[in-house]
């Protein structure tokens, strides 16, 4: 059976069972269905002539009269206190305004938590620069506000600070004795079914090992930044942001004042990948501005944003699993320890793909995390999978050898039915045919079974596979508004964001096909806190959570049309469910013959526009069903046998993540995530100090991501099968594509040289 028919089949069988579809009391999503129009066309971005061109306008390019540029200053101790601050000389410097610190800083309350109930997610809830107490090394103890960038920076080096230290638990290994388990969105990171331990014992074949991962720092290319100006109690703010509404709605709580006083806007973002939230820098520019009487801007050093920018904690991962001869899992352990910060609740969930990927007769999965006085650690792409999936598929790839078994085919003896965790059933999961087209195409068969036995010279080459996976989420809050000109045009605004993976430009593409318009006739606005809606740029449930809201927009809209077309229109009587749009008009969804024009129905209307606004329906799909990305991930390797220095010669990801909307942006943003991994694989490492609980490469000259030439030929496939309990039948695809990745590499390196590199980065010093 094709992957077409495959498609078609799942689809048929999901519109007979309709009533349970995503939306509650309604239809599937007739855009699943559509064999017509834009969806699946690959579309260029419609930003990208702004952005190549420059008129493109990021944070910290918007300019307000009589501007400052604000500079931080960093503690250089973990904790304690400061002792003497003398600022005299950094205020008489050229060119000073205004040195903030402790002492003059406003009473502000500290930011809510973020993405938790209890303590904040991502990032903290301390109070900013309002007493002399310092929780980390790289705390703001300082603002320069100068007519320059250059006089402010300046500044800040003659600021003299002495501190009061006390004792700090910097050293991960000491943390560990008073580690509890991790507590992620209210849950704890606890799953025990049956007697794991003893299951392991029990095996007649397990594996038992460790795999550790460093930190991670976040490096998007475009620098955290803010400009912001007070208009008397209203706060204007310039933001790099993956979250507006959240952002404007903190502020307020921050200043005490109601979320409509805050206008943010985040019309480009040069990457966020999790990090493009509220930290301190918001709060301190405001605050500035305020104390200065003038618009500030404030865009931090890249060194800044190690500083203060919270990032991926290091991991120390246990994997046991006990299987029978013929591969079934007897147990499946996964458990082990995170760095945390200690007024922060982000334990990088790295369990989170064991819960779903495989049958087995027992689980075991928890994950502890061990309190440290360190920056507060945040979300970063896949936070739990990126690096979870690396010890959890390195697992089974040392067990297939254990058992003598091809790793494809040990994964597919242990492929589910149902959620194995949860025991949900799953709402639409094709990894088997992932693995299956993808190896063909990799020419997974022309793997050597026995490692360090293909030589080319003096370079080691060798293949590797690994599952990748993600949740399928989408957030409650989803809101959006179209307003239909008696043109026939539509604009969509909805508090959304674009961070260079292609949104706008996809959601431009969905709405026209909504509607049944051409993409020059819709246009789709974001980044706007003013918006409708609280949606979140992140766990890759924007386009769920866009698509859902103005699925639910455009209903109303329909709704209203049919109500103005009256009995005189080619549509009487007719309800918002049996209507399409198409090539301009309203029509018939069952008879497209009967059909009005919108421009003819706005003129019945004699109105210049009609504006809708609604919420998208609650979020029951993902409590329904397990929902998930997923994708296998192939990769080959050339190690150097006298250098150690590994090379990815080749690269596939397989992909099954629903409907595909636009093949060009969704392949880059699989390629892009593919990319990230392979620095996690070979290179990324935030190196902390555990005397000084420093980091101690905060720059890209010290700290190493891919550059080009690190990037071979990524190849991208997918099933291309929707999902038919999702909005568009589409899954997220933001984050899938770095989860895996660090697997696949280190599995090749294995085949490749015969040895187990378990402690990413794989550096040239471990493979030898
Ligand atoms: Mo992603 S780490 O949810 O931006």
């Amino acid at each position: 059976m094709s992957i077409k028919d495959a498609a078609q089949a799942v689809m048929k069988k999901a519109v007979q069972a309709a009533p349970d579809a995503w939306m509650p009391g309604s239809e599937l999503d007739p855009l699943i269905r559509q064999k017509h129009g834009l969806i699946g066309t690959p579309v260029s971005r419609l930003d990208g002539p702004q952005k190549v061109s420059g008129a493109a306008q990021f944070a910290a390019e918007f300019p307000m009269d009589n501007m400052a540029y604000a500079a931080l200053k960093y503690s250089t101790i973990a904790k304690g206190r400061i002792k003497e601050l003398d600022t005299a000389t950094a205020e008489a410097a050229p060119g000073v305004d205004l040195v903030m610190t402790y002492r003059n800083a406003l009473r502000m309350k500290p930011a809510p938590p973020f993405m938790s109930s209890a303590k904040a997610a991502g990032g903290d809830d301390l109070p900013i620069m309002q007493d002399e107490e310092i929780h980390w090394n790289g705390q703001p103890i300082a603002l320069v506000l100068a007519e320059t960038q250059e006089q402010a920076d300046y500044a800040t080096s003659l600021i003299r600070v002495t501190y009061e230290t006390e004792p700090a638990v910097t050293v991960f290994e000491d943390a560990k004795a008073n580690a509890e388990v991790g507590i992620f969105q209210g849950q704890p990171l606890h799953v025990e079914t049956g007697d794991a331990e003893a299951s392991l014992k029990s095996a007649p074949h397990n594996i038992d090992v460790v795999y550790t991962t460093p930190r991670h720092s976040h490096n998007p290319i475009e620098l955290h930044a803010v400009t912001v100006g007070w208009e008397g109690d209203n706060l204007r703010v310039h933001d790099a942001s993956q979250g507006v509404a959240h952002t404007a709605w903190s502020l307020a709580q921050v200043f005490d004042l109601a979320e409509e006083q805050i206008h943010v806007t985040s019309p480009y973002v040069g990457g966020g990948f999790g990090s493009k939230t509220l930290w301190q820098h918001h709060i301190l520019a405001a605050a500035a501005s305020k104390l200065a009487g003038r618009p500030v801007r404030l865009m931090l050093s890249r060194e800044g944003v190690y500083r203060i920018v919270g990032g991926r904690t290091r991991t120390e991962q246990r994997v046991a699993i006990g299987a029978q001869a013929d591969g079934g899992f007897d147990a499946l352990i996964q458990t082990g320890t995170v760095a945390m910060g200690r007024h922060n609740n982000m334990p990088e969930p790295f369990i989170l793909p064991a819960m779903a990927a495989y049958n087995s007769g027992s689980f075991l999965l928890r994950v502890e995390a061990a309190r440290m006085d360190m920056l507060s650690n945040t979300f970063m792409r896949a936070p739990g999978e990126a690096v979870g999936t690396f010890a959890l598929e390195c697992g089974v790839d040392e067990l297939a050898e254990n058992l003598g078994m091809d790793p494809i085919e040990l994964r597919s003896r242990n492929e589910p039915e149902k959620d194995p965790t949860s025991g949900a059933p799953f709402s639409s999961r094709h990894i088997v045919e992932a693995y299956r087209t993808g190896a063909k195409r990799f020419g997974w068969a022309e793997r050597r079974a026995k490692p360090g036995t293909h030589r080319d010279g003096e370079w080691l080459i060798g293949m590797g596979c690994a599952t990748a996976t993600y949740p399928y989420y989408r957030m409650p809050g989803g809101a959006a508004r179209i307003t239909l000109t008696k043109d026939g045009r539509a604009t969509v605004e909805i508090a959304a964001h674009e961070m260079g993976m292609g949104t706008s430009t996809t959601h431009t593409m969905v709405t026209a096909d909504r509607l049944g318009l051409g993409m020059e006739c819709v246009t789709v606005k974001y980044g706007d806190s003013h918006f409708p809606g609280v949606v979140l740029a992140g766990g890759s449930q924007q386009t769920a959570s866009i698509g859902a809201s103005v699925s639910a927009a455009h209903r109303e809209l329909v709704t209203e049309l049919l109500k103005v077309a009256g009995k005189d229109s080619p549509l009487p009587g007719l309800d918002a469910d049996e209507v399409i749009g198409l090539d301009g008009h309203l029509c018939q969804s069952d008879k497209p013959g009967r059909r009005e024009s919108y421009v003819s129905l706005m003129a019945r209307s004699g109105r210049d526009e009609i504006t809708v606004e609604a919420n998208a329906p609650p979020p029951l799909e993902a409590t329904h069903w397990s929902m998930h990305s997923h994708g296998a991930m192939f990769c080959e390797v050339r190690v150097n046998a006298v250098t150690g220095e590994t090379r990815v010669s080749r690269f596939l990801g397989s992909f099954d993540c629903g409907r595909i909307l636009n093949p060009k942006t969704a392949a880059s943003q699989f390629r892009g995530g593919i990319i990230m991994g392979l620095g996690l694989a070979l290179m990324e490492e935030t190196q902390f100090d555990e005397r000084s609980g420093r980091v101690m490469n905060p720059s890209l000259a010290d700290y190493h991501v891919p550059v080009h030439l690190d990037v071979p030929k990524i190849d991208i496939i997918w099933t291309d099968i929707p999902d038919p309990h999702a909005p568009m039948g589409a899954h997220g695809i933001g984050e899938i594509g770095i989860t895996g990745v660090g697997a696949a590499v280190a599995n090749a390196v294995y085949n490749a040289t015969g040895k187990r590199v378990r402690d990413l980065p794989i550096t040239l010093d471990k493979t030898m």
